[in-house]
């Protein structure tokens, strides 16, 4: 009987360890608080549903949205994210900045990197006039299958593409492959690493005219710490910063908007 008593106190420290210590670090610090909710929580939830959670946030659309209404849509996923599961979307409080922008800017042709659910294209799209097109590039295929559903169940699939692949392969393919001339507006949103490349292949290949407005999220966290050196410190572009939170959390995070001035 005795001899249980080591086995129970490691047990009881282990369980006191594994659930304090994310609790500190979640109160303390944002990338943990990512960390927990990606590495723990969600795999956890995957193992017991048998579904990823970008199926279970497509299926509480699906089931709690108006179909063909992208505002509702988009309020549906806020509400999943903010109340069941957190997930990278640009969310509410980033996604007022980006409406501001767009309806500041007006723009025909988009080009969105980073798509995964879906959330941050169906909103760009509901702002768009109707001569405008949106094109988002995503190179997981599960997340282009669910943005896909998602897009079509907002009804805004004749405003948006879906491009299949990596960001690097094809921004070169733009303007041969899917008729773009330049572009009016970039929102940057995928791996923080890619924001300098990118742009860099955006400039080599002439995509961007004067005027055209670069759009870059979670410039602080994760942050893209090269991507804001380099714009910040380069006279063809003009930045501004618009200070925020990470989606669904209080930690905080920025944007910036990066104006090519030619
Ligand atoms: C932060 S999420 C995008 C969120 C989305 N913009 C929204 O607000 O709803 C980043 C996405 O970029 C994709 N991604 C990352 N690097 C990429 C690359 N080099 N090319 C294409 N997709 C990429 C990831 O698979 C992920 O789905």
């Amino acid at each position: 009987m005795l001899g249980s008593y080591p086995i129970l106190f490691s047990i009881v420290t282990s369980l006191l360890f594994i659930v304090l210590l994310p609790a500190v670090l979640i109160r303390n610090n944002g990338w943990a608080a990512i960390l927990w909710n990606e590495i723990i929580v969600q795999q956890i939830n995957n193992f017991i549903m048998a579904q990823s959670k970008e199926e279970r946030i497509l299926n509480f659309v699906l089931q709690n949205a108006v179909r063909g209404d992208p505002q509702s849509v988009v309020d549906t996923i806020d509400k999943y994210c903010s109340q069941k599961e957190w997930a990278m979307n640009v969310g509410p409080e980033k996604g007022l900045i980006l409406d501001k922008i767009l309806e500041e800017t007006k723009p025909s042709v988009l080009l969105e990197l980073g798509t995964y659910c879906g959330y941050s294209a169906v909103r760009i799209a509901r702002l768009l006039k109707p001569s405008a097109r949106l094109l988002t590039v995503e190179f997981n295929p599960d997340f282009a299958a669910i943005a896909r559903q998602m897009i079509e169940f907002a009804g805004v699939q004749d405003k948006v593409k879906i491009l299949e692949g990596p960001s690097e392969t094809i921004i070169p393919q733009l303007k041969k492959k899917h008729e773009v001339d330049t572009l009016d507006f970039v929102f940057l949103d995928h791996w923080k690493d890619r924001y300098l490349p990118d742009t860099i292949l955006l400039l080599d290949h002439g995509l961007l005219r004067k005027g055209s407005v670069i759009l870059a999220d979670n410039v602080i966290v994760p942050g893209a710490p090269e991507f804001i050196k380099y714009i910040r410190n380069n006279n063809r572009f003009e930045c501004t910063n618009y200070p925020s939170h990470v989606e669904y959390m209080k930690v905080k995070d920025a944007m910036e908007k990066a104006v090519f001035v030619g």
